[in-house]
């Protein structure tokens, strides 16, 4: 089993779904977590899970969009815990079905302010001191989407290409200071996000065209992000991994 043992994490939109079963697991492996999140409920959940796995929590209670205080508050939770060494960018939303007509100014800023400034900003936080400690992992998340689109969500689409995007650039950028920056891209998972189309006439149809036959769980997608946070990957960098059951290999 991969091991995180000491590893200070940051997981970004962690007080639910995929990013609490990022925590819980990598906590499980060893690694302190600073939990953080909009909603302070979530958020302290998460914070006694991490716990009862017997490893220490930090929380950050901040939307991402406030870009200042969400920086102060990641620099003194890094202090709190002792450094972040991995930062997942995990915070985001999925929004609502739209075609191309009905996604206006407002939706679309907030896609791109969300998920796209948010994992920028808050890297840009974490960076000086991993630059300086010579040492660092950075794991984004984005989606199959941003492989092959998606009809009635291209803002999403196209913020999580972007997400692609900034992880090759940082990946260059940051190889000089053996920070590793990789992302994970899930395809459709069973969370809070995807509730209004998770029906099970959904889930069986979706499931019957999925080469491996079932939903990926979200733990399936945890596995991956520990992984790419410990020293089993220190020469891989710059990597979109898709746990996806073979669904973009016949198309989605
Ligand atoms: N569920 C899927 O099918 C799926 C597929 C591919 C990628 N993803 C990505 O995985 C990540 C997690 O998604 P999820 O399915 O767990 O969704 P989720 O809605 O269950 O969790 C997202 C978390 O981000 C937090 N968040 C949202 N906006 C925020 C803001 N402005 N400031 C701070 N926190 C904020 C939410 O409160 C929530 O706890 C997202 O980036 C999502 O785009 C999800």
């Amino acid at each position: 089993m991969t091991s995180l043992l000491g590893s200070k994490v940051l997981i970004t939109g962690s007080g639910g779904g995929l990013g609490r079963s990022h925590a819980v697991l990598m906590a499980e492996r060893g690694a302190d977590i600073v939990v953080h999140d909009i909603k302070r409920e979530g958020a302290a959940e998460t914070a006694e899970m991490v716990r009862a796995k017997g490893r220490r929590a930090e929380v950050i209670i901040c939307d991402v969009r406030h870009i200042a205080d969400f920086q102060r508050d990641i620099r003194e939770a890094s202090v709190r815990i002792g450094g972040i060494d991995v930062l997942v960018n995990n915070a985001g939303v999925g929004g609502k079905r739209r075609s191309i007509e009905e996604i206006d100014e407002a939706v679309f800023d907030e896609m791109f302010d969300i998920q796209v400034k948010g994992a920028f900003f808050a890297t840009q936080a974490v960076v000086p001191a991993m630059k300086e400690k010579r040492n660092g992992r950075i794991i984004n998340i984005s989606s199959i989407y941003a492989m092959g689109g998606n009809a009635n969500a291209s803002h999403y689409a196209a913020a999580k290409s972007a997400i692609s995007g900034l992880t090759k650039s940082w990946a260059r950028e940051l190889a000089p200071y053996n920070i590793k920056v990789n992302a994970v891209a899930p395809g459709f998972i069973v969370t809070e996000m995807t509730k209004g189309s998770n029906t099970p006439q959904n889930i069986a149809e979706r499931s019957a065209r999925m080469p491996l036959g079932r939903f990926v769980e979200p733990q399936e997608i945890s596995y991956a992000v520990a992984w790419l946070a410990s020293a089993e990957t220190a020469m891989i960098s710059g990597q979109v991994i898709s746990p996806n059951a073979g669904e973009t290999i016949v198309g989605y």
